[in-house]
């Protein structure tokens, strides 16, 4: 979930327009391919793709409606979220939300896992429930680590987190092997899961180990956990490398449920391609009906046919076939409750409880009084009246890799590539003194073309870490740099001044919340040590 052996190479074209606010990149350009990986070693060098290709959207389109963003979102740093908005909904109107992440206690905690560390104490702070968990199982299985070398990773993890301001008090801390609720979840979840979809997601294959295999689902139910008490808006800060893992935790929470709402203008059943056929035909309903207050079916169907033809594509061809069939039957919108995984009693309860006109027919519900909003809220409280979940749709926000500091990308094979959180403050001090640059080749250069921040990990630096919150100061070292006013060598300096400061004073704290960490109830020592 974090930067953990995987970097950003990306770069920006010269000449390219900078945004206004502090960035930390011109924008990624380039035709490499991404590839997201959970597993693999794959950097995210085109991030603009990720949107085009993978539906992840843009932080800074939903910026305004986030309470206090922080300041990893103002900078873009947080770049991407898939659907976002209720978990800013919530967190702005007081309502339920939760977040959570899970760490693979695979080497020491970097600054790369602060970012994730910073993103959950946010959310705890900005009123979220907050999940911290050790994916030990999954380092066990996918990583092949002892129990022991895992304990001592996930100690260290977790004093980093403590020390960084996660309230254990509020927030709830686990590691998956030893979470009983976590393990029954993964083992339902697994029976909407089969094999073929996983190797279509992950690449598995014949030679994949089962074990590997259940810490997926077990990751499944990570995500799900916060809502095992009560569907609430969940977000999951990760890297995007992880995004296959949100994406089949979406899937999975909705096949879970019991009914399925959609909208629907006839009594048959239409797949959403269809659907959107149909819609349109009942939009262009003056055109062609002979009573536009009742529209028939037939008549659409004819419509359709002569509006498109033949080149409508395969969705128009079976919504007029459909339409066809339905002959006189009147068009009229309608929210569908659809039978998923409810059983007979379950869907008689809603069948009761679907107030004004109704129809019911074998698979689903067809309700002319309710709105589409009403019917989820009726379809969810009647799922839990009866034994469901009711979960919602797992949330997710993602971040960029750091470069590392020897160019290339950072990884935690490559000590001088990263800053440990345990580092000795002077070999942090040192890493950065050495680290590459985006300045020119000779001062004169800088002070006339001005130096490269954008592709400058030391200004990731300061953009991610040192500056903190302070936006005047990380856009004024961004301007002096561009600007030609800042020297590599002056700059460094300073940055690993500052580098230096923040690991003593993170070590302090580490030591300071030994206490704390004793006091939680999550297990330091796996029982499955031998
Ligand atoms: N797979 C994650 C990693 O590679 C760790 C993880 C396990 C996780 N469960 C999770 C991350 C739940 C986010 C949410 O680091
Ligand atoms: Fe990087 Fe600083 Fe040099 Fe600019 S001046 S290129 S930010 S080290």
């Amino acid at each position: 979930m974090t930067g953990d052996d995987r970097g950003d190479t990306s770069r920006s074209e010269p000449g390219e327009e900078r945004p206004a606010s502090v960035r930390t990149d011109g924008g990624a350009a380039g035709a490499d391919d991404v590839a997201l990986d959970p597993w693999g070693s794959s950097t995210v060098s085109d991030y603009r793709k990720l949107f085009e290709e993978f539906g992840i959207e843009e932080v800074e389109q939903i910026l305004e409606e986030v309470p206090n963003p922080h300041y990893l979102m103002r900078r873009g740093v947080i770049f991407g979220h898939r659907d976002y908005r209720p978990v800013a909904d919530a967190m702005r109107e007081g309502g339920d939300a939760a977040v959570l992440s899970g760490f693979m206690p695979t080497g020491d905690p970097h600054i790369g896992h602060k970012l994730v560390f910073d993103e959950i104490i946010w959310h705890q702070r900005q009123g979220a429930e907050a999940y911290a968990l050790i994916a030990d199982l999954e380092a066990h299985s996918a990583r092949g680590l002892s129990w022991e070398e895992i304990d001592e990773h996930a100690r260290d993890y977790l004093l980093s987190l403590l020390a960084l301001g996660f309230d254990p008090e509020e927030g709830e801390l686990y590691r998956q092997s030893t979470n009983r609720e976590v393990q029954d979840l993964a083992f339902e979840l697994g029976i909407e899961a089969n094999f073929s979809e996983l190797q279509a997601i992950y690449g598995f294959d014949g030679e994949t180990d089962v074990s590997h295999m259940q810490s997926v689902v077990t990751q499944m139910a990570d995500i799900l956990y916060p809502q095992l008490e009560e569907p609430k808006p969940t977000v999951i800060p990760v890297g995007p490398d992880q995004d296959p893992h949100v994406r089949l935790a979406r899937d999975l929470a909705s096949r879970m449920r019991y009914f399925g709402v959609t909208e629907a203008y006839a009594s048959f059943e239409a797949t959403p391609a269809e659907l959107e056929v149909v819609a349109e035909a009942y939009e262009a309903r003056e055109e062609y009906a002979e009573d536009p207050d009742v529209p028939r079916c037939t008549e659409a169907a004819e419509w359709l046919a002569t509006e498109y033809g033949d080149d409508g594509g395969s969705a128009l061809e079976s919504a007029i076939t459909k339409l066809e069939n339905a002959g006189m039957e009147p068009l009229r919108p309608r929210t569908r409750f659809l039978d998923r995984r409810a059983d007979e009693e379950a869907f008689e309860a809603l069948i009761e409880a679907v107030e004004g006109e109704k129809r019911v027919f074998e698979g689903h519900v067809d309700a002319f009084d309710l709105e589409r909003g009403e019917a989820e809220e009726l379809a969810r409280q009647l799922e839990l009246d009866h034994g469901g979940y009711g979960f919602l749709p797992p949330s997710s926000i993602y971040h960029r890799f750091m470069t590392g500091l020897t160019g290339g990308k950072m990884s935690s094979s490559i000590p001088a590539s990263h800053i440990s959180l345990l580092d000795d403050p002077e070999d942090g001090y040192d890493k950065v003194k050495s680290a590459t640059t985006g300045g020119r080749e000779t001062a004169e250069k800088q002070r006339e073309l001005g130096g490269r921040a954008d592709e400058c990990p030391v200004y990731e630096l300061y953009a991610y870490l040192l500056a903190g919150d302070d936006d005047e100061f990380a856009k004024r070292v961004y301007d002096e740099c561009v600007g030609g006013e800042r020297l590599c060598g002056d700059c460094k300096e300073q940055a690993a001044q500052l580098m230096k400061e923040f690991l003593v004073d993170h070590q302090e704290k580490r030591a300071e919340v030994e206490d704390l960490l004793e006091e939680t109830d999550i297990e330091l020592e796996s029982p499955r040590r031998r």
